[in-house]
This record gives structure tokens, C-alpha cells and sequence, in this order.
């Protein structure tokens, strides 16, 4: 595995293997690495020459009173864990590779972001297609992995591809889950052991919900309106959002057709949860 720290040294690099006809897969990571990530590894392994990963505290994505300071970060791990699982070049830059000065130009997102985390985390996704557009210039990737745990980041991260014509393919990796169903997060060390035990009745939950509408048992109100009953009683975080739109357009439902996203945030004490499930109704 090849560190790099440099912008245009690991561009140069990544030049010359484009130019050799190397196909290069991409997963773009905030580090503190886990199976979810891994998976993103695997799926690049299978479908590319060379895999590409990096390592980016990105602070443009936090909010004032977010947690860019507490975020978990373990670079030793990260590394060690990249060159076991097969990553072959690691980009881990500093705050002031990525922006040595402050931006002349914003980014700014219009559709899919005034839903869901969104509509709380103002100004979050401008920060993380501002940091994928420098990526993606840089690395300049054929496919980009991305999990589908954050289904609202693939939304977003399609139309910005799309807008800007990046010549490159998004590709959503299905979340990876622990045994008893809760979803990998680098945000789950933040649960207390009890909140840890309550925590898979989110996913159980969103399951039940999912089947629901998968076989149309029940209008999409009351099915929401279950899911959201369902988590306050099985676990003693704040239900955040229970919402269900199109994907990726993230749009209102007006008939229950295509791909709908069923999502949810739950609030424990010191870990934000967030979950999903895509129904595919045909
Ligand atoms: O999903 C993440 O870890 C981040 O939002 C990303 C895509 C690496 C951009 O900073």
C-alpha cells in the first residue's frame, strides 16, 4: 500500500496509472474504519485495477455544535486496516492540503437535502460535496463506493455527479449490519451497554415497517406512524424523524411505485442513530 499526503503527488501517481489503462475504484472514508467501510473495499477490490481510499476529517460538514473535535479518529488502526483488506493507494491529506485557503467559490446543494438529517444539519452537505468535488478532481476516479446506510449522502452525491457531468460511476454498497441487525457506525462506540442492547430494535423495526409496505398492508401514515411507536417502546432514545420519499429524488410520495427509502433518526444520549430501508415497489 502506497501513503500519500500530498495533493499533487498522489495525483501525478494516479495519472500515470490512468494512463496505463488502470481501472481505479474509490472509497472516500472520514476514517475510524469499520466493516461498513471494508465492504466499500471489497466491492472496489472486485471491480477495479487499483483501489483508492481516503482518510479526511472533513470539517466544512460539521456544524458549530457538532462533534468534528470528538470524532473518532485512530490513524494507526486505519492504516493497518486499509493494507489488510487490500487498499493499494491511502490518501490521508491535512485540513490545509484540502483547503490552504479559504474557498472563493460555495458549493451550495438546492434538491434532496431540506429532508431527513438535512433539515437539521444545515449546510452538511455543501460541506460534503465540496470535499467530493476536490476528491474526485484529484483522484479522479472510474467508480466511487458509497454505503447505503447514509441514503441521503448517495442521493445527494448522484445529483451532484449528475449536475456537474463527473465522469464517474456512483456506485451504492448495501449497509453492512452487526449480527443482531444494528447497522455499523463510527458513531456507535458512543453507546452506553444498555442503549447498545435497545439499539437493533431499529432496524427489527424498520424491517417490520418495510415488509408492511412491501405487501401493502396498511396505508404509508399508519405504517410510519407504527415504525415510530415501535422504537419509542423498545428503546429509550428520542425518535428524531420517521419518513418515507422517493429515491434518490427524495421527493414526496404521491403513489406508492419505484424505490422508497423508509428512514430514520434516533437520538440516545450521546450517539445519533441513523437507519434505512429501500423498498423497491415496482
Ligand atoms: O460518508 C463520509 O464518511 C463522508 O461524508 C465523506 C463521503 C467521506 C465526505 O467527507
Amino acid at each position: 500500500m502506497i501513503v500519500f499526503k500530498n495533493v499533487f503527488e498522489i495525483k501525478e501517481f494516479l495519472k500515470n496509472k490512468n494512463s496505463e489503462g488502470k481501472k481505479i475504484g474509490f472509497v472516500p472514508t472520514m476514517g475510524f474504519l469499520h466493516e461498513g467501510h471494508l465492504s466499500l473495499v471489497d466491492r472496489a477490490k472486485t471491480e477495479n485495477d487499483l483501489v483508492v481510499m481516503s482518510i479526511f476529517v472533513n470539517p466544512l460538514q460539521f456544524g458549530p455544535n457538532e462533534d468534528f473535535e470528538r470524532y473518532p479518529r485512530d490513524q494507526v488502526r486505519d492504516r493497518e486496516l486499509a493494507q489488510n483488506n487490500g487498499v493499494d493507494v491511502l490518501f490521508i491529506p491535512e485540513i490545509d492540503d484540502i483547503y490552504p485557503r479559504s474557498l472563493s467559490v460555495h458549493l451550495t446543494v438546492k434538491e434532496r437535502v431540506n429532508v431527513l438529517c438535512g433539515k437539521k444539519r444545515e449546510g452538511h452537505f455543501d460541506g460534503v460535496v465540496t470535499v467530493l468535488a476536490k476528491l474526485f478532481h484529484i483522484i479522479e476516479p472510474d467508480a466511487v463506493y458509497f454505503g447505503l446506510k447514509d441514503a441521503q449522502q448517495v442521493a445527494v452525491v448522484e445529483g451532484l455527479v449528475e449536475d456537474f457531468f463527473f465522469p464517474v460511476e456512483i456506485v451504492r454498497v448495501p449497509t453492512v449490519r452487526e449480527r443482531d441487525g444494528l447497522a455499523k457506525s463510527s458513531r456507535n462506540v458512543y453507546l452506553s451497554d444498555q442503549e447498545r442492547i435497545e439499539a437493533p430494535e431499529i432496524y427489527h423495526s424498520l424491517s417490520k415497517a418495510a415488509r408492511k409496505l412491501s405487501d401493502r398492508e396498511g396505508d404509508l401514515r399508519s405504517i410510519l406512524q407504527e415504525l415510530k411507536q415501535s422504537i419509542n417502546d423498545h428503546t429509550s432514545g428520542i425518535v428524531e424523524y420517521v419518513e418515507a420519499y422517493t429515491f434518490p429524488e427524495l421527493t414526496q410520495l404521491e403513489q406508492l411505485t419505484g424505490e422508497i427509502l423508509i428512514a430514520v433518526a434516533v437520538q440516545f444520549e450521546k450517539a445519533r442513530l441513523i437507519d434505512n430501508i429501500i423498498v423497491d415497489l415496482g
